[in-house]
């Protein structure tokens, strides 16, 4: 047949969309109530690191990571500004080729020095730090050994490494110990856990599984992306407050909450980690990050050092936004609060959008999740609270929540 003759039979395809028809269904059931779509928020305009215009409103921001408020620092953003008038708007290349400006080495020593580790290697994403240094390190063969809860990138760094999975109940060092008990001997294994999950704002016990996957021989990486800059005597997160941070061997991290920009990194004092920059194929086969990005994360990470008032003042809004929520009513994700996320746990979906749509319309944004991104299919408002957030933000906060409470019947 020529090329550009008409088929006669069109064979009836598979639509390849059909896969996501629950999803659809799901989300048309819940914008057929008339609500607002929780899920495509637009910010028209930020006026600071806790206040944006959203739909119209003069709302307060409970949903960022941007946890210690580093977005709008003058210093920061003045870094930025001139980073893009010296080097441009961005670099069009690979670290590997001509993607590795001045900037990017200069980023590396500041995590270097802010970790007091040897190695640093940047990445365009905290995502794809893991889905690159995860999947290069554990192979065929090897064993990966991860908290069931573990972020959807540690999950994708496995699949392409494709390394056993043995996933172990979160948080529970015993089950832990049993799944490394039974692995070959011989075997190549990586622990990987997270400071603070996300979805409850709950922290490991690292001194004890740190201790435990020792013992096993095998290699440890934690996540801090959500511990970073706030948590620890000097902010390097939960290995820090855990006393395990020379017991680690990879730390994980991310340039888009604490740090307030976009980018990922990992710090190691393995002696061969500098190799990765030549078989980490996340790291290779995609275009570095812009000279204002890596300025501004630079100059945030060495203020953050620095940070400790901002640490201490976050701490006391995660306790009066914690007590004041338990207070009203509402059930959370933990029983004291560990981090600067404070879950709160809604009966369904549906009661859950209808909190959030009246939270919204009261002139406050907080993250609705839903499985499969939670924890036991359960439907979270999680609450992110920032350094910036005064202590009157916070019980305006809370008198929002009542109000809303109240008229969804949830408390
Ligand atoms: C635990 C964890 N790791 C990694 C990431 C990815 O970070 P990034 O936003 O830089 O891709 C996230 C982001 O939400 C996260 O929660």
């Amino acid at each position: 047949m020529q090329a550009d003759q008409p088929q006669e039979i069109a064979s009836e395809g598979k639509d390849l969309f059909a896969k996501f028809d629950d999803v659809i269904a799901l989300r048309e059931g819940l914008l057929a109530q008339g609500r607002e779509d929780p899920f495509n928020l637009v910010m028209e305009k930020v006026l600071s690191p806790t206040r944006a215009i959203c739909n119209g409103r003069d709302t307060i921001l409970l949903g960022t990571y941007n946890y210690m408020g580093m977005t709008f620092d003058p210093d920061v953003v003045e870094a930025g500004k001139q980073a893009l008038a010296d080097f441009g708007s961005g670099t069009t290349g690979s670290r590997v080729l001509n993607g590795t400006y001045q900037g990017h080495k200069e980023v590396e020593q500041a995590l270097m020095d802010f970790y007091d580790m040897d190695h640093a290697m940047v990445f365009s994403t905290g995502y794809q730090a893991n889905l690159g240094i995860i999947s290069t390190i554990a192979g065929k063969g090897d064993y990966v050994v991860l908290d069931i809860d573990s972020h959807a990138s540690i999950w994708d760094g496995c699949a392409m490494g494709q390394a056993e999975v043995v996933p172990f109940k979160h948080n529970d060092v015993e089950a832990m110990e049993k799944r490394l008990r039974r692995i070959p001997e011989g075997a190549g294994k990586l622990v990987i856990l997270e400071g603070v999950y996300s979805m409850l704002g709950d922290v490991a016990p690292l001194k004890e599984m740190v201790a435990v996957a020792k013992k096993y021989g095998a290699m440890v990486l934690v996540d801090e992306a959500h511990s970073m800059g706030f948590i620890g005597e000097n902010g390097r997160g939960v290995v820090e407050t855990a006393g395990v941070i020379d017991d680690v061997d990879f730390i994980i991290g991310t340039f888009s909450k604490s740090v307030g920009t976009v980018g990922g990194f990992c710090v190691s004092n393995h002696p061969k980690f500098e190799i990765m920059r030549l078989v980490c194929r996340p790291y290779v086969f995609t275009a570095s990050l812009p000279p204002s990005v890596v300025a501004t994360a630079e100059t945030s990470i060495r203020k953050l050092m620095h940070g400790s008032n901002k640490r201490a003042h976050l701490w006391e809004n995660s306790r009066n936004l914690h007590k004041g929520l338990k207070d009203l009513g509402f059930t959370l994700g933990t029983d004291e609060p560990q981090s600067a996320i404070i879950a709160v746990i809604m009966p369904d979906l549906e009661k859950g959008a209808a909190m959030w749509e009246a939270l919204i319309k009261g002139g406050l944004y907080v993250n609705l999740a839903r499985p499969p991104a939670t924890p036991a299919n359960m439907t979270l408002l999680r609450c992110s609270l920032c350094a910036d957030h005064s202590e009157s933000e916070v019980d305006e906060i809370l008198a929002i929540f009542e109000k809303a409470g109240k008229e969804v019947g949830i408390i």
